[in-house]
Formats: structure tokens, sequence, C-alpha cells
């Protein structure tokens, strides 16, 4: 898979221990990569993190995966970070680490911005000293939003040269982002030698070992799990429906092209370092309330209502959806999983977690998703091997 250009690779992930970092992190491992992790805490009480021991899960690792190095500090503390990556001399970067609730963002601006943008700048700027140093990474991948966007709410698929905007603190800080990320590759990036750095942008993600506030998933599994009434906020919202390993597949396909591509061709590679949408299908675009009803289905029981006091509630933007057009072409990505596929599989997991499953049972769960998803990519006709890309 991606041309096996992970295996024996030094990887950095920054928000290992957060939901999408804790699969990336365990998948890279998999395919053999040296990762290093940087971040805070697991942001929520449980965790995928600490829940299926991706940290300690080495020792019980298939042999020929790879090894792992569990940091933890600020992507605001410059100097912090540059140590990190001088000592773990990345090949290839992951850049995961943010503040990435709306809600919250509403209440903490301030953090939301330092962490978002600054946390964006300082990883850059410690790129741009390895690279002058000729240590730099061949590829760097910034994990942003597809919240990045200019919001219109027109229905109109979103294609990568669209504006950019965002409306509440989060979305323009992830817009924010990605202007940081095109002044770097432009100003700093544009030589040969140094790395190729694109942006991927996807939606809202489901997938087993999310606690997030405010998602509607975790919601079911917390309320079900309990006995009690999922209660909903919107069930008449549409929105983009996609496991949390699609745009997973997504961020690994665009690394080991970009890696790939700057090895081989030097400057042509400048042609993989931009943004990228990872979107969902389009069947995968349905209300709140389905997706509820889907999960209830695959739990085998239970019932929800309309949340009370929706009218209170901050401003949430309206239908978004991605053209993942140029990821299909280009890196032969596409998004393999239906929405039934998607939510059963993050109901399945969370039903073996609050049914008491340890550590390995939950990552041999992990794992099984993670074969199950590379079955069905292999099935819609992903290419995934960055050796089979044109450059
Ligand atoms: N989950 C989604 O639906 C979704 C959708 C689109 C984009 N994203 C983006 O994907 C990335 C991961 O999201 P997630 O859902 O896994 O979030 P998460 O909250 O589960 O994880 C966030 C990670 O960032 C780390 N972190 C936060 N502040 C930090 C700081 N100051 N210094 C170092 N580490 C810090 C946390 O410790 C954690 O490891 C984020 O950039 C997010 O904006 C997520």
């Amino acid at each position: 898979m991606f041309g096996d250009v992970y295996a024996g690779r030094r990887v950095f992930v920054t928000g290992h221990t957060g939901f999408k970092g804790s699969w990336l992190t365990l998948w890279l491992l998999d395919l053999g990569a040296d990762v290093t992790g940087y971040a805070l805490a697991p942001p929520t009480e449980p965790s995928l993190f600490e829940a299926a021991s991706i940290g300690a899960a080495e020792a019980g690792r298939p042999k020929g995966t790879g090894r792992f190095t569990d940091l933890r500090a600020d992507v605001r503390e410059r100097l912090a970070l540059g140590q990190a990556l001088e000592m773990a001399a990345p090949e290839i970067i992951f850049h995961l680490a943010a503040q990435p609730l709306v809600r919250r963002s509403y209440a903490e601006p301030h953090l939301t911005y330092e962490t978002n943008v600054m946390g964006t700048v300082n990883l850059l700027e410690e790129v741009r000293a390895l690279a002058a140093s000729g240590r730099g990474p061949r590829a760097v991948v910034n994990v942003t939003s597809d919240k990045c966007y200019e919001n219109a709410e027109t229905g109109h698929a979103y294609v990568e040269g669209d504006p950019l905007g965002g409306f509440d603190p989060y979305s323009s800080s992830k817009g924010c982002s990605e202007f940081v990320s095109a002044a770097y590759r432009r100003s700093f990036f544009a030589k040969p030698e140094a790395p190729g750095l694109a942006t991927a942008r996807s939606g809202n993600v489901i997938g087993g070992g999310d606690w997030g506030e405010d998602r509607i998933v975790p919601d079911c599994a917390r309320a079900l799990s309990a006995g009690a009434i999922i209660d909903v906020r919107n069930p008449a919202a549409v929105r983009p429906w996609q496991h949390v390993l699609e745009p997973l597949s997504g961020y690994l396909s665009l690394g080991a092209t970009l890696w790939r591509s700057v090895a081989d061709a030097g400057d042509e590679a400048k042609q993989f370092a931009g943004a990228w949408n990872f979107g969902p299908r389009r069947d995968a675009v349905v209300t709140v309330r389905e997706v509820v009803e889907l999960f209830i289905d695959a739990w085998g029981g239970g019932e929800w209502r309309p949340a009370l006091g929706t009218a209170q509630q901050p401003h949430e933007a309206g239908l978004l959806v991605l053209d993942a057009g140029k990821a299909e072409r280009e890196l032969g990505w596409r998004a393999s999983w239906s929405v039934v596929d998607a939510v059963s599989a993050a109901a399945r997991w969370y039903a073996e977690f609050y049914r008491g499953a340890g550590p390995d049972a939950l990552l041999t769960h992990c794992r099984a998703d993670i074969a199950a998803y590379c079955d069905a990519a292999a099935r819609s006709g992903a290419v995934w091997a960055a050796s089979e890309v044109p450059t």
C-alpha cells in the first residue's frame, strides 16, 4: 500500500493523541514507519489513544511494524517543537494538532488562533530551518478542514481554487492555516531541495474512539451505552458523513505521493504541493436523523428525540460539500465507504468499547477496520500506490 513509501520511514505526527491522530499513528506504525508523535495529552476522557493503548501497542505489534516515540508538548512553543523536529529528523510530517471544535472557538478564539495559526507558523518555521541545514523533510501535509472555504451555502461542491473564508473563529483559523501554508510554499519551499508542502481539506468524520464534544456519533454512543434517549440538535440538517479512515487514506496517499515525487523528480514534485479535497461519496450526504437511525440499527436498538433549546445555539454553517475530483484524478484516491458502512463500523467499535473490551481487543478491532477499509478501497478502484501515480 502507498507504494511501500512508509516502511522504515521517519514520520512526525502532530496531534497524535487525538481522534484522527491515534488512527493515523496506528496505521503508520503498521505500515512500518518510525513515528514520532508531538501533542498535548489526549483531549478527551475516555480517548482512543488511551483506550486502545496506541502508545504502548508496540510490544504486541506484528513483526516488521515501526517504532514509536511519544512526545507531549505544545505546538505554540516553537523552541520545544524545533528541538523535537531536530531530534526526530523526519522525512514526512503530518500536522494535525489543533483546537478543532467550532463551539469552543466561540468561547476561546485567542487559543484557537494561537494553536491553529501560530502552531502552523511555528511548524513551518522549524521545517524551514531544518531545510536550510539540509536535513529537512521531503513532504509536509497540513491537515486543515472543509470549513476553510467561504461557505456561500448554495449547495455548490467546493473545488480547491474556491475562495477561502470561514464564519466562526475555528473555520477562519483553518482558512488562515491555508494562507500561511500557501505563503511558505511560494516564499520558501519553491526550490527543488525544499519540502513539498500540501494541505488536506476534509469534513466531519466519524469512527470508533471519538469522544469529542458536540459530535452526533459520540453523542449517540454515550446515550445508548447509558440506556438514555439520544438528544439530537438538528435532525433535519443535511451533512456530508465520512469514516475517519477515508481522509486518513487521503493524507497517507498525499504524503506518499509528495515524498516519492520529490525524491524522483525534484521540482517536478511541486505539482503535488498544493491544496487537496478529500470529501465523501455523494450518497454519503444525508440528514443527521438518518445517521442517528443508522446508528441505532447497528447498535441493535435505542431511541432519539429532538433536543430542546436549539434556538440559543451559536451560528452553525449550512451544508458544505467538497468536490474530491482532483484527488481522484491525480492521486488515485477515492472515498470508498457508504454512509451505512461508516456508521455501522463506528457503532460496532463503540459497542465493543462499552461492553468493556480492553486495549488489545480494541486495537485488534481498529486493525480489522483498517483491513476492511483497505478491501473496500481496492474494490472501489482506489490506486493509492504512489508508484502508480504519474509524476
Ligand atoms: N474530527 C473531524 O471531524 C475533523 C474534520 C476536519 C478537520 N479536522 C482536523 O483534523 C485534525 C485532528 O482533529 P481531531 O478530531 O483528531 O481532534 P482532537 O481534538 O481529537 O485531537 C487534537 C490533537 O491536537 C492536540 N493539540 C491540541 N492543542 C495542541 C497544542 N497547543 N499543542 C500540541 N498539541 C495540541 C491534542 O493533544 C490532540 O492530540 C485537526 O487539525 C482538525 O482541525 C478534524
